[in-house]
């Protein structure tokens, strides 16, 4: 089967080729690289010992996108590239709704004129806006706050009255929660661009001396000790959640949507004791105000993806930190540097 993989050069893209490689899926990498580097490629060609094709392309040039399925019979789409900074988004709206909506509108009209049926998409729990309750299941209402979380939204909508249209069509929406860790190797994981807005790339750069210290973002929620609580999930689950989603969509079944998630939610301040313990370092952390747009709480109800996609989180928080701390002690400047040892 060949797979193209959208934003294959990113942070999930990337581990997710990896494992489809290892599934013995063609994939087919399309990626512009404003989030990522080219070095990606050939850790990801390093690490799987298999090869794939690569074009550079920007999704929002149709011309060039069109020759990626000329030139390959495509059976199934894994849809990652976009941009996605929350706070960049409320900056920069028609930079988010451009690349991220404009550029998977060009992907759906292609997919129907080169008659490709099967599309994962990478949506995310930011979808449920301010959840009532935890955990969070599939049907709960959907808003969003931010042009990012819209975006999402939006395709997901579009996908939605798609599938009512097209009878032939076959699409997985993926709801990650908050993605973490890296691939045991240590040559691939997460590498943002300027000052981290997520946290565990926050964690580790100061970890590694290039941030100071850690702002905890608020410690008078009502948690156990008042830091925001999230569903941390390996990056490495995730790929593999892709790969089982690939599967699903071969029973042919329509629109499906699924949570992935732990179900175990933890706070900042266990985040960053589990990462004390993984790493021997000790994070100094400031407690600063609340930052706009959070939530107290939000874990994933995980269990429709196991019992439909028969996939469940295999890592825990311990290992996601290990992982995420061998990746950037192993690679302070990220891919800027070759990582060895
Ligand atoms: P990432 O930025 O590391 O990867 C996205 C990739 O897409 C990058 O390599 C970037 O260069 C590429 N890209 C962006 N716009 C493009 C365009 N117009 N044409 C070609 N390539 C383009 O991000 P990620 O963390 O790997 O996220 C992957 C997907 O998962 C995104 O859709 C993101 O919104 C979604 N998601 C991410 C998280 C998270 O916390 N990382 C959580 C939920 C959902
Ligand atoms: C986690 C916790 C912060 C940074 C975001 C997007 C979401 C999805 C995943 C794409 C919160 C706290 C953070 C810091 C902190 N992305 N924090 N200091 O906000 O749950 O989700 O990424 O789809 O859409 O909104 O993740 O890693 O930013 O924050 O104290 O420097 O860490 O307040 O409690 P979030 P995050």
């Amino acid at each position: 089967m060949n797979i193209l993989v959208t934003g294959g050069a990113g942070y999930i893209g990337s581990h997710t080729v990896v494992e489809l490689l290892n599934y013995n899926y063609n994939v087919v990498v399309v990626d512009n690289f404003s989030n990522s580097s080219p070095i990606v490629l050939d850790r990801i060609r390093e690490i799987s010992k298999k090869d794939f094709k690569f074009y550079e392309v920007d999704l929002t040039n149709k011309e060039d996108l069109e020759i990626v399925f000329k030139e390959n019979e495509i059976d199934a789409i894994i849809h990652f590239a976009a941009l996605k900074a929350v706070g960049e988004s409320v900056k920069k709206p028609l930079d988010y709704y451009y690349n991220n909506i404009l550029s998977t509108l060009y992907l759906f009209d292609l997919m129907r004129k080169y008659s490709v049926c099967k599309f994962v998409f990478s949506s995310s729990a930011t979808v449920y806006g301010q959840p009532k309750k935890c955990p969070i299941v599939e049907d709960f209402p959907l808003s969003v706050t931010n042009p990012y979380g819209r975006s999402k939204l939006i395709i997901e909508d579009i996908l939605r009255d798609m599938c009512f249209a097209y009878s032939s069509l076959d699409v997985a929406i993926l709801r990650y929660f908050n993605p973490i860790g890296a691939h045991k190797s240590g040559l691939i994981g997460e590498e943002p661009d300027g000052i981290p807005n997520n946290i565990m790339p926050y964690i580790t750069k100061v970890a590694v001396g290039k941030l100071p210290v850690l702002n905890i973002f608020g410690d008078d929620y009502d948690t156990l000790d008042g830091t925001g609580i999230r569903d941390y999930i390996h990056v490495l689950d995730l790929a593999r959640g892709h790969v089982k989603a690939l599967k699903k969509l071969e029973e042919n079944p329509g629109l499906v949507t699924y949570n992935l998630g732990t179900g175990h939610g933890y706070s900042v301040l266990q985040l960053v004791n589990a990462f004390s313990r993984a790493s021997g370092k000790k994070i100094p952390y400031t407690i600063t105000d609340r930052r706009a747009g959070d939530v107290a709480v939000c874990y994933a109800d995980p269990s429709k993806a196991e019992k439909e996609l028969g996939w469940k989180a295999n890592y825990g928080i311990d290992e996601m930190c290990q992982d995420s701390w061998r990746w950037q002690s192993k690679n302070p400047d990220g891919y800027r540097e070759t990582a060895k040892g």
